[in-house]
């Protein structure tokens, strides 16, 4: 069997995991490793194992040299454009993590890049694979709800979790497009997706109010003497080399910035409107507090409203017409991440790249999430609706 020649770019906290997958993966050769700090990049080859796998320091000197036909991107959002585009420039085929890029003009100019190279980009949003919007999607076009005319969906992060984006490079809006683009781009996608058709006007409220910078103590937990502070930094959401872990200089372990400090720009709670072009007005709400992460769909139709709740693992619709509930079971099938998705989805991209089929989540969801994502975030910094042009849509 023809293996898939992949590299992968970054190898930080989502590239790790896919340098494992890959590895694992029956029909992929992991042929390259792209990252530019050298410690990260020998650390963690040796504590994976990758034996002659090439190590490259930049995206261009593992184009010039690296043997690869598909590469997976994993860089911090603001660094996506520019790379993919490389890539792209050299014939690759691409899985490009979410967001696509954190401005509508870079997802625009990657898409022209794509098509000018005629090669594929398929768009990290995994959910589309997760069992149970999968399914949500699946009996939102099925018919079976009647004519949808409302979408509530939430996302619940859990606390360490939402912490992490207000120390690490998430912090900063223009590193990434905003909170929700960043973290909900998935959410904002499977909105669109089960509405099926354009955004054409958002409102949103979001502030930070909770990790505000009055309540600092020291900048670092490390210099820190509050032991009870429940985001002290232990290590979460971040891949750390042993030398990172130790090093002396605060500047070399940048990891545990107090969650507090007013180096920020992100909010710590949101909610979001949106109105698309088919009459249905879809909410969501982000909260970064839950004991029990998870993410929440109520897709109400004229005959029939769902409910889906990933911590809960079933979908239940109630049909008004015909007075029936029924539930569908929707347990992980593998134990991957984002409920066994990460590794159907890396299966699907692989199967694409080797046997020439289309993608199924390609740049088209990509641009749709960062230019809703986009308009979202100057709605709350407005506090005005914003208007989305039909052709704010094309490239
Ligand atoms: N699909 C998902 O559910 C999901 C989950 C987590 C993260 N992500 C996405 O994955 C991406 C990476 O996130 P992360 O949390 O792994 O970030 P990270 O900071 O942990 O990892 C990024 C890595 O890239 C390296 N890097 C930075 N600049 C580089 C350059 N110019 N060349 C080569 N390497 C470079 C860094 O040293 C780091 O090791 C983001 O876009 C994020 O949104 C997606």
């Amino acid at each position: 069997m023809r293996k898939c020649k992949m590299a992968v770019i970054g190898f930080g906290q989502r590239g790790y995991g896919y340098v494992q997958m890959i590895m694992a993966h029956p029909a992929a050769e992991l042929t390259a490793v792209c990252e530019s700090s050298p410690d990260r990049a020998e650390s963690f080859a040796r504590e994976l194992g990758l034996k002659n796998v090439p190590l490259f320091r930049s995206v261009d000197e593992l184009i010039a040299k690296g043997d690869f036909e598909a590469v997976v991107i994993t860089l911090p959002d603001y660094l996506h454009c520019e790379s993919a585009i490389a890539c792209c420039n050299a014939g690759k085929h691409i899985m490009l993590e979410k967001p696509m890029a954190p401005t509508a003009e870079e997802c625009r100019r990657i898409i022209r890049a794509i098509v000018r190279n005629d090669c594929k980009v398929q768009i990290g949003f995994v959910l589309r694979h997760h069992p149970m919007f999968r399914r949500v999607i699946r009996i939102a076009r099925s018919g079976e709800l009647g004519q949808i005319l409302n979408i509530t969906s939430s996302e619940h992060i859990g606390v360490m979790h939402g912490a992490s984006y207000m120390r690490r490079w998430h912090r900063r809006i223009a590193n990434s497009g905003g909170f929700v683009l960043a973290k909900c781009s998935h959410d904002i996608d499977i909105i669109s997706t089960v509405a099926d058709a354009p955004a054409v006007r958002v409102a949103s409220f979001g502030s930070l109010d909770f990790f505000t910078p009055d309540k600092l103590k020291h900048p670092y937990c490390s210099q820190c003497p509050d032991e009870a502070c429940r985001f002290r930094f232990k290590g979460e959401m971040v891949r750390m080399t042993e030398r990172e872990k130790n090093a002396p200089s605060q500047t070399e372990r940048p990891f545990d910035l107090c969650v507090y400090n007013d180096d920020k720009d992100v909010v710590d709670h949101q909610v979001a409107i949106i109105d698309f072009a088919n009459g249905i007005k879809a909410d969501f709400t982000l909260n970064l507090f839950a004991q029990v992460p998870k993410r929440t769909i109520c897709v109400a139709g004229t005959e029939a409203i769902l409910y889906a709740d990933t911590a809960d693992e079933f979908i239940t619709v109630h049909n008004s017409v015909t007075g029936k509930t029924r539930k569908i079971d929707c347990k992980a099938e593998n134990t991957s991440g984002h409920g066994g998705s990460d590794g159907t989805f890396l299966n699907d991209f692989i199967d694409c790249v080797l046997n020439d089929r289309p993608f199924g989540v390609d740049f088209r969801a990509g641009l749709s999430s960062t230019v809703i994502g986009n308009a979202i975030e100057e709605a709350r910094l407005t506090d005005k609706v914003v208007e989305i042009p039909p052709d704010a849509y094309c490239w």
